[in-house]
């Protein structure tokens, strides 16, 4: 039998507080998806809800997609089925069961982690990483960050047997004071070197900077200062990922290898 890796934690969730982290992987890996495509959803909290808007997200892209939802907490577990029933979604499509970051003996081509190691301590990420990517089908992808509650501020790390790739910063623009804030809802490796002389400063710094110098596009519209702010960080050397489809949704992905010292 497969040992449990991890520990229950708080199973606080909310509906659609995981759309900004949907809409990024249903772009980025939704396309290349294989037929029947094993997805995991590690740590779905109180109740899996958000798991079946993953599910509903990917059905539209992949309709033979497949989603288990894995939970720590046997509690948690007992009772999934049944919500998602509830929702309209049965099995074989969307299934649940007890699993920590080993992924329960699955093979999946992409885990979604948010909200997880957010209550672990940093020495633990490397090996909650290596143990989900470890577990994944070739080519296999984990998505592993955090949101605020109402998911309006979120990040997170897309991760692979190469190690870290990207970290993505995502913000609901017309409720954003600064990206500054953004800070308080990095992923657990991040989050403690937001602090000067560490490569996650300066660009939470970077992005603010731009925002704060791009606050005449306002008039055009938040999308437009947000657009003007991430060209600024590209202008000051950052590796920015992608282009102004994702920046006009609030977006901002840079090269891991550029926060990696
Ligand atoms: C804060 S909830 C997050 C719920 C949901 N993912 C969200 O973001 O809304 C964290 C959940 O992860 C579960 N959890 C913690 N460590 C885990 C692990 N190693 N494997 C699976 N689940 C875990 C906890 O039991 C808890 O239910």
């Amino acid at each position: 039998m497969t040992r449990i890796v991890g520990r229950p934690t708080r199973g606080t969730t909310a509906p659609n507080r995981l759309r900004r982290v949907d809409r990024w992987i249903a772009a980025r890996f939704g396309p290349a998806l294989p037929a029947g495509a094993l997805v995991v959803d590690l740590g779905y909290g109180a109740h899996p809800v958000t798991t079946v808007e993953l599910y509903r997200r990917l059905h539209k892209i992949r309709p033979d997609v497949r989603v288990v939802g894995l939970e720590i907490d046997a509690s948690r577990v007992a009772t999934a089925a049944a919500t998602a029933a509830a929702m309209g979604v049965q099995p074989p499509a969307l299934t649940f069961a007890r699993g920590g970051f080993e992924l329960g003996g699955l093979r999946p081509v992409l885990v979604r982690a948010m909200n997880v190691l957010r209550q672990y301590e940093e020495s633990e990420v490397d090996g909650a990483w290596a143990a989900m990517v470890g577990a994944l089908a070739p080519d296999g992808a984990v998505v592993e960050g955090t949101c605020d509650e109402p998911g309006r501020l979120a990040s997170w790390i897309h991760l692979d047997a190469g190690g870290p790739q990207s970290l993505t910063l995502a913000a609901r623009l017309s409720t954003l004071d600064s990206p500054a804030t953004l800070a308080e809802r990095l992923p657990k490796r991040l989050i403690h070197h937001n602090v000067p002389g560490h490569p996650v400063h300066d660009l939470v710094g970077a992005l603010s900077a731009g925002w704060a110098a791009a606050a005449p596009y306002a008039t055009f519209g938040t999308r437009q200062r947000w657009i003007h702010a991430v060209e600024a960080v590209r202008a000051a050397g950052w590796p920015v990922l992608s282009g102004r489809s994702r920046w006009r949704l609030g977006e901002l992905t840079v090269a891991w290898s550029a926060l990696a010292g």
